[in-house]
């Protein structure tokens, strides 16, 4: 984990003491020098009052983690380091994989499992995302599970079912004391690089949907600890209505996280 001035850590929410977290996908954009000047703007323009309102997290391609983590812990700039993907088994004969250990030894903080486009793009099942899940939390590293339905589930009333169903494979079998230690994010497909964000009510819904299925293997108190983050087409003219919902506790940014005036106006809403 990179150097946190105490003085930087995040305040609990007064609505429900969980901590927000801001976090920065940058997907497969930026070089390892792109990388660099980004995260020297978005410290250089962010608050001291900001990082107080919620924790922030950079998600860069795994090239640019050995130098960003460098940046974070020489200049001593509280913002955590995150990683996109990682692969479930340890070490072994699985070329272009990444183990979490080898993310655990880099700092890293938080791991993105069971993104979209992970799932739909390279295959991701409810499964494999579950053996993800536990091979981060194993390294006590905490993971950002990503949920969400597509348009047409959407449009057929399942919404419920399918976040229910990617919850499910993912907590069941899981101890109360690592479920509670996940960060879900709820990132409605359509709603992903679209250009049209949830409405705060469906982000509500979405976040609603995925503490009962936490709730119903781990009961409520679990429910309550986990925290839920909304991604899809966040920008700093809408950032604000998701985090002022007491069920969001922060955001999962990408297009809009890839500029430090675009990410702090974002944070700073
Ligand atoms: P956009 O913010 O570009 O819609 O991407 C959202 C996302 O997928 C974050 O993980």
């Amino acid at each position: 984990m990179a150097a946190r001035s105490r003085d930087f850590v995040a305040k609990p929410n007064p609505r429900n003491g969980r901590c927000r977290l801001i976090s920065g996908n940058w997907k497969m954009n930026l070089n390892h020098l792109e990388a660099i000047s980004l995260v020297q703007k978005l410290h250089y323009s962010l608050r001291e009052s900001d990082y107080h309102f919620a924790e922030i997290s950079v998600h860069p391609p795994f090239t640019a983690l050995r130098s960003i983590q460098l940046l974070l812990e020489t200049d001593r700039i509280p913002i955590s380091l995150g990683a996109q993907n990682c692969y479930f088994e340890e070490s072994g004969a699985y070329t272009g994989e990444i183990s979490s250990s080898m993310l655990g030894k880099l700092g890293v903080k938080y791991v993105i499992v069971g993104h979209s486009e992970r799932r739909d793009l390279f295959g991701e099942s409810n499964e494999i995302v579950a053996k993800k899940v536990n091979a981060v939390l194993g390294l006590e590293m905490t993971p950002i599970v990503c949920v969400g339905e597509s348009m047409s589930q959407r449009e057929g009333a399942e919404t419920e079912s399918v976040i229910q169903a990617q919850v499910d494979a993912v907590v069941t079998a899981m101890r109360p004391e690592l479920c509670e230690q996940i960060v879900f994010a709820y990132e409605p497909k359509w709603a992903i690089g679209s250009g049209v964000p949830a409405e705060p009510a469906d982000a509500v819904f979405g976040a609603n949907a995925i503490r009962s299925a936490v709730a119903k293997h781990h009961g409520e108190p679990v429910a309550n600890s986990v925290r839920v983050q909304y991604g899809g087409s966040v920008n700093s003219a809408n950032a604000k209505e998701f985090l002022d919902q007491a069920e969001i506790d922060g955001l999962l940014v990408g297009g809009a996280s890839l500029t430090a005036e675009a990410f702090t106006t974002i944070i700073q809403a």
